[in-house]
C-alpha cells in the first residue's frame, strides 16, 4: 500500500489507496473500456478483473498455520479463518460478486442499494440488508465506479453505523474526485483499484472511464 496524494481543488490529500498495477488486471479492465465490448464479454470480463482485484484486497487476510495429512504426510499449511463479509452496491456490484464468492466460498453478503439521480448525481438508497455482528468481520465493499463518492460514502456510512470497522472497498475504476470524498469522510477505508483516471465529465462520469456500467453489465443502455 502506498499513501496515494490526489490533487483535488488545489489540496493534496493523502489516501490509502492500493493501486493494483498486475498486468492480467490491466488487460482485463481495457476490455471493459472499450465500447465494442457486449453485455456477454463485458460480464465475464467483470468477473475475472474482480477476481484478481479481489486476491489484492485478500492479501493479509488471517491465515493461522495448520498441518495437513498429504498421501505422504504431514505438511505445514494455512487455512483462512475468521468471518468475512461482502458488501455488492446493487445494481453494478453484484456483477463482482460471484467472483469474490468463488475466491471465499464462506463470506456472509450483506446488500446495498443505491441508485444515482440522472441529472444530480446523487445516490438515494432503495435497499439495505446487512449480516449483524460486524464489528470483527473483515468486510469488503464492492463498487465498480467511484465517481463523485456519493454512493460510496453513502454505503460506508451504512455499514458504519452497522459496526464494521477497517472497510475495504474495490472498485474497477476510480476518479479523484471519488477517492477524496471517501477521504473526507472514511479516512481509514483502503481502496483497491487499478486505476484513477482523469476526473469527471458536466454529467458526472467518469472520464476516460467506461461508460455506466450496470447498464453494459445488464445491457440497459
Ligand atoms: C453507479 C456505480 C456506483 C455509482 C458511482 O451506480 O455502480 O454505485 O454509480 O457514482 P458516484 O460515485 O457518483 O456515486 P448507479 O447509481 O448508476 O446504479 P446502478 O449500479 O444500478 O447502475
Ligand atoms: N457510474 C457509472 O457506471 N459510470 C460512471 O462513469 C459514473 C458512475
Amino acid at each position: 500500500m502506498r499513501r496515494f496524494g490526489v490533487r483535488l481543488l488545489g489540496i493534496v490529500l493523502a489516501v490509502p489507496v492500493h493501486l493494483v498495477e498486475h498486468p492480467l488486471v490491466h488487460d482485463a479492465l481495457s476490455i471493459l473500456r472499450d465500447s465494442t465490448t457486449g453485455p456477454e464479454l463485458f460480464r465475464r470480463i467483470a468477473v475475472r478483473i474482480s477476481l484478481l482485484l479481489a486476491a489484492e484486497a485478500t492479501r493479509d487476510l488471517p491465515a493461522p498455520a495448520v498441518t495437513v495429512s498429504t498421501p505422504l504426510g504431514p505438511a505445514a499449511g494455512r487455512r483462512v479463518s475468521g468471518d468475512v463479509v461482502v458488501v455488492p452496491v446493487l445494481r453494478a456490484g453484484l456483477g463482482m460478486l460471484d467472483a469474490v464468492l468463488q475466491l471465499i466460498p464462506t463470506a456472509r453478503v450483506g446488500h446495498i442499494g443505491l441508485q444515482r439521480d440522472e441529472l444530480t448525481a446523487v445516490a438515494s438508497r432503495y435497499y439495505s440488508k446487512l449480516p449483524g455482528a460486524l464489528g470483527g468481520s473483515f468486510v469488503l465493499m464492492i463498487d465498480p465506479m467511484l465517481a463523485t463518492g456519493g454512493s460510496a460514502v453513502a454505503a460506508l456510512d451504512m455499514l458504519r453505523e452497522a459496526g464494521a470497522v477497517g472497510v475495504r472497498m474495490i472498485c474497477i475504476v476510480s476518479a479523484p474526485e471519488g477517492i477524496a470524498l471517501v477521504e473526507q469522510h472514511h479516512p481509514d477505508v483502503h481502496i483497491y483499484t487499478p486505476a484513477i483516471d482523469q476526473g469527471l465529465n458536466a454529467n458526472k462520469f467518469i472520464v476516460p472511464g467506461l461508460g455506466d456500467f450496470g447498464d453494459r453489465l445488464y445491457g440497459t443502455q
